[in-house]
């Protein structure tokens, strides 16, 4: 047995206080997610391999269709591609209607109570469907799918879900869907502890001209309000020469920019035997034909000179850096466990700004922390202010079960929780507004992605500071190419213009 049998196959000794027996509800595979098993790290089990599918499910979609439903962050969008890819491999046929689907995903996220939410009411949405056409197969995957009491409530109240499987083994889709096809019970394959970095894993890429790469999985800060290391797994950086080749590639293919993704992209290299870091690898990728580079998400922490100077140097590094500060508080912030004060955080910014003057600074910030108090709270505001943050991300601060937050008393209202977000947000707003009125009369790059949502003779894109502009041109040969364009009018999350002329950024003519 190899290891990654012997991982599908062993069951994983759970220290529960669940005493309720979920055997009745399958009778194969059963591996139940962890959060303890989740938290236990090591460097030596990381398994580097090439991904490949098996003769024997070659062909097994023919005929058939896939429908998968993203929800939650980019490292999400991202692994619905790489299902895609191995969807596609496998002959099957994409639907975006859920009701013509042979088989449905719900690729999940569990970051917040909220958008857990949803996907029970997809789920249960999904019942009817399931009594109608009792041979689709119902799949739950993703965050979600990592957490014990999500997998046991599913198999509780929701029949009607035939397979869940993890964020460590998307690559075993063939062989879960085999299981699933042979077998009228619940196929169940959560890895708890992880350890492998898949390469060459097929992607069917949502559009051609922006592209995520994932450069490291995992994330082992444990900031003390977040379920992120116990779904994600621990640090596991791809190999320097992987990410190039994949980054050349689609330079190759003429994508115009790539956005290089993790939960912590400053940690890259860490866990590696090399002495590679991220600030190496953005300057290693400055040196490839690819004319914009982006990078989410970054924790203040990691974030190095070396970097810095990566990022000021290299011609294809955007100028803008989202940096989730959470809180402009030192005590919350040492509750939180981030590991930075509001000085050395200031300071941080600083240094980006000496370095990259014209830099677009976004966050993440989370309001109503276990006991925050109204003070606590009006340094968020003063530290949005004070550092000019261009936009924020903003959240009501969520209990996620085996986290140490979620432990902790609170005696901050409900009310007073929404009260402080909506206060924030007047903040953001009008600040965000402020900092787009700036580009009125001036000219600016927009990679041109498409035709905006609500017109198709109105094209969208992004300027290199990630600005949304909507803008008139001829015809839709801007599509797809960085383009000049005069900024007429500035809306509150938006801007309004008029295309000039077509840059070409490539060194190489296509
Ligand atoms: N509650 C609210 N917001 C959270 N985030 C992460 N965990 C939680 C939680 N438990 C926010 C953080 C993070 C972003 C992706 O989501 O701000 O940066
Ligand atoms: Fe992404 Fe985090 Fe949600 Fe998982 S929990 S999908 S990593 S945002």
């Amino acid at each position: 047995m190899n290891e990654e049998q012997r991982r599908a196959h062993s069951k994983v000794n759970t220290s529960k206080k669940e005493e309720k027996d979920y055997s009745k509800y399958f009778d194969n595979v059963y591996q139940p997610p962890n959060l303890k098993d989740a938290k236990v790290r090591g460097k030596s089990d990381v398994v580097h391999s090439d991904f490949n599918i098996d003769e024997k499910f070659k062909g097994m979609g023919k005929g058939r269709k896939f429908y998968i439903k993203t929800y939650g962050c980019q490292m999400n969008i991202h692994d619905t591609e790489i299902m895609a890819g191995i969807f596609t491999a496998l002959d099957y046929a994409h639907t975006t209607d859920v009701n013509d689907a042979d088989v449905i995903l719900l690729n999940t996220c569990a970051i917040r109570e909220n958008a857990e939410n949803k996907v029970f009411g997809e789920i249960g949405n999904l019942k009817h469907l399931k009594l109608e056409r009792p041979d689709v197969l119902i799949g739950v995957c993703g965050c979600m799918a990592q957490e014990e009491s999500v997998v046991n409530k599913i198999l509780e109240s929701y029949q009607n879900v035939d397979m869940i499987f993890g964020t460590h083994n998307i690559h075993r889709l063939p062989n879960i869907l085999d299981e699933a096809y042979m077998s009228n019970a619940k196929v169940i394959e959560v890895w708890s502890k992880e350890g492998d970095v898949i390469e060459n894993l097929p992607k069917v890429r949502d559009g051609a001209t922006k592209a995520w790469v994932n450069i490291i999985y995992g994330c082992d800060k444990f900031c003390t309000y977040c379920i992120v290391p116990f779904t994600r797994g621990k640090e596991r950086s791809r190999m320097p020469e992987e990410i190039l080749s994949e980054v050349k590639e689609l330079a190759a293919n003429g994508y115009q920019e790539i956005c290089l993704l993790g939960q912590n992209v400053n940690a890259y290299g860490k866990d590696l035997d090399i002495d590679y870091d991220l600030g190496d690898l953005m300057r290693d990728i400055s040196k490839i034909d690819i004319p914009r580079v982006r990078f989410t998400t970054s924790h203040p922490w990691d974030f190095s000179d070396s970097l810095i100077d990566a990022l000021a140097e290299g011609e294809n590094m955007m100028p803008h850096i989202h940096l989730p500060v959470q809180s402009g508080n030192d005590q919350v912030l040492k509750i939180m466990g981030r590991k930075y004060t509001r000085e050395s955080y200031l300071e941080l910014v600083k240094k980006i700004r000496e370095r990259m003057p014209d830099v677009a600074l976004t966050t993440d910030i989370i309001v109503g922390y276990p006991n925050e108090t109204e003070e606590q709270f009006l340094d968020t505001i003063s530290l949005y202010e004070e550092v000019g943050f261009e936009h924020a991300y903003t959240y009501i601060y969520s209990p996620r079960e085996g986290t140490p937050a979620a432990k902790m008393k609170d005696n901050v209202s409900d009310e007073v929780k929404r009260d402080r977000l909506q206060r924030l947000n007047r903040v953001v707003t009008h600040n965000t507004a402020h900092a787009l009125s700036k580009f009125v009369g001036e000219t600016v790059e927009v990679l041109c992605e498409g035709t905006s949502k609500k017109r198709d003779d109105i094209y969208a894109g992004y300027t290199d500071k990630q600005k949304l502009v909507n803008f008139t041109a001829p015809d839709d040969s801007v599509i797809g190419k960085i383009v000049k364009v005069k900024i007429n009018h500035a809306r509150n999350y938006s801007l309004d213009g008029e295309f000039i002329e077509v840059v070409n950024k490539n060194k190489v003519e296509i």
